[in-house]
């Protein structure tokens, strides 16, 4: 079965149990400032949840494109490493608000896979919250799972959050297990985080919501929330044990294969292996997220957009890609995922063209910046990178930290991230010593006065809004704007200059 056909499946299957399909909300979730990016099912029902919205429906399902890479789910280290972790991949999910709860969310979960999708029932094990009693009853008693194959887990495993803050409760997870030849044990054991017993739908009994303080309040309806990576269930389908050897990914690691110079493509390839999956997985987080309107940047979502192309494009440099390969690689995601979300078609040229600014832009820095380190590397003793050149490879060449630690992994060595933030905390410092005195000296004497006034200090720019009077407005290079008091301009203000 296709990924496009088990994503019609489960759409079709709970719709037949009265459940509303609601499409996909954007990776920019709606009015929450407590998420970067939408990283689970649920989140476009968060206010339901809450009670504090109240929705035309009880019942929903969906496949919800999600991106977890940064916040509290982020995959982002792992991905390329494991047969599993994505930085954007597809959620299928039921909910209930103040509808069904465990027995109907379990027995529905149990036969969509193993009476639909025909999974075998001795692949299967679950897990269940240590405290909770009537799901491992329901597992045992009504659906018949062997007890031995029901694992009690606590808090870490089987209780999910969302965030810090908002609705959360305990879970029960369903396992398939790719069998003995591959590394890894069950749910529970020491062994659980390699590849073989992957878990691929987790039902979290949404019952309290959880606030700043830390404090569980019960939610006015306990509720229930779904989530099955679509990625790992087209593995089990697809009788493959590592999903990027699924059709979501094949093409476009193939389609990267081919790009290859032939010198690489002669190599063993195993070699090239992890670097083409980390590109397989990047140009589709960065694809649906331009799609969805975020744009490069040096802050909030658009950096971590851009630390993704940039890892993504160091990978290239190290399979001697040539420029733009990555760019070229959106129209092969788009004939994949094009039919179930159309927008990016509509979206296809602006994709195109903000990975090849990127690519652009990077591609001379990351030559240097590569050049450095090697020369560096030869002339360490021990282990660590030192903090001075992961700075300097960030401060001068555009090395986002996480792209040196992703090289740092390969060649067994670590980072020395305190020396790292030292060295930027001395050039914030030396930044804003610079800032107080970057003025166009062609002022009128009056402003001139306010700015060597002893009590005026100079504040940088960042989160925060208030209301001021401006005293003065001096236009120059850098525009200075003095204010009645000390107070911080909102972000919004800088964007809309
Ligand atoms: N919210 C849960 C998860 O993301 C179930 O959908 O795993």
């Amino acid at each position: 079965m296709n990924s496009a056909e088990i994503r019609q499946k489960f759409l079709g299957y709970f719709a037949s149990k009265k459940h509303t399909i609601v499409p996909s909300s954007s990776l920019v979730p709606h009015s929450d400032p407590t998420l970067l990016f939408t990283n689970a099912g649920m989140v476009q029902f968060k206010h339901f949840f809450l009670g504090s919205e109240t929705s035309d429906y009880t019942r929903a399902v969906s496949a919800q494109c999600c991106v977890r890479a940064g916040g509290k789910h982020n995959d982002l280290d792992n991905v390329g490493y494991t047969a599993r972790h994505h930085t954007f991949f597809e959620m299928l999910g039921n909910f209930s608000f103040g509808d069904y709860f465990k027995e109907e969310a379990i027995t529905m979960a149990w036969d969509f896979i193993t009476n639909e999708l025909n999974i075998p029932r001795d692949r299967l094990t679950v897990t269940v919250h240590h405290s909770d009693q009537e799901s491992e009853n329901i597992w045992i008693k009504k659906i018949g799972i062997p007890k031995e194959r029901v694992i009690q887990c606590g808090d870490n495993d089987n209780f999910w959050s969302m965030g810090e803050t908002g609705p959360c409760g305990p879970c029960t997870e369903i396992f398939y297990d790719h069998g003995a030849d591959i590394p890894g044990g069950a749910p529970g054991s020491s062994e659980s985080d390699g590849d073989r017993y992957i878990e691929i739908w987790n039902i979290v009994f949404m019952q309290y919501n959880r606030t700043i303080d830390g404090h569980l309040h019960p939610l006015p309806m306990p509720s229930v929330d779904t989530g099955m990576g679509l990625e790992r269930l087209s593995a089990v389908m697809q009788g493959v044990h590592n999903n990027y050897e699924t059709d979501l990914f094949k093409e476009i690691i193939h389609t990267a294969e081919q790009m290859l110079p032939h010198t690489e493509q002669a190599r063993d390839k195993n070699e090239h292996l992890s670097s083409l999956r980390v590109i397989a997985d990047h140009i589709r987080s960065t694809t649906f997220l331009i799609k969805d309107n975020i744009t490069p940047s040096n802050e909030g979502r658009g950096y971590v957009l851009r630390r993704i192309i940039r890892r993504a494009l160091r990978h290239g440099h190290k399979l001697n890609m040539p420029i733009h390969f990555f760019s070229r690689l959106v129209p092969v995601v788009i004939k994949i995922m094009g039919g179930a979300y159309p927008d990016l078609k509509k979206a296809e040229h602006a994709i195109e063209s903000t990975l090849y600014r990127e690519e652009d832009a990077f591609s001379l820095t990351l030559n240097q910046g590569m050049k450095l380190l090697e020369k560096e590397l030869l002339s360490i003793h021990g282990t660590v990178i030192p903090g001075d050149i992961i700075f300097k490879l960030y401060d001068t060449y555009g090395f986002p930290i996480d792209l040196t630690a992703d090289i740092a992994r390969e060649r067994l060595l670590q980072l020395d991230e305190i020396g790292y933030k030292k060295c930027m905390a001395e050039q914030q410092e030396r930044s804003r010593q610079s800032s107080k005195f970057d003025i166009d000296y062609n002022q009128n004497e009056q402003q001139m006065e306010i700015l060597r006034d002893k009590s005026s200090t100079f504040l940088e720019v960042t989160h925060g809004e208030t209301e001021a009077q401006i005293i003065a407005y001096i236009p120059g290079e850098k525009d200075i704007l003095v204010l009645d008091k000390n107070s911080l301009l909102p972000r919004r203000w800088r964007a809309s200059r």
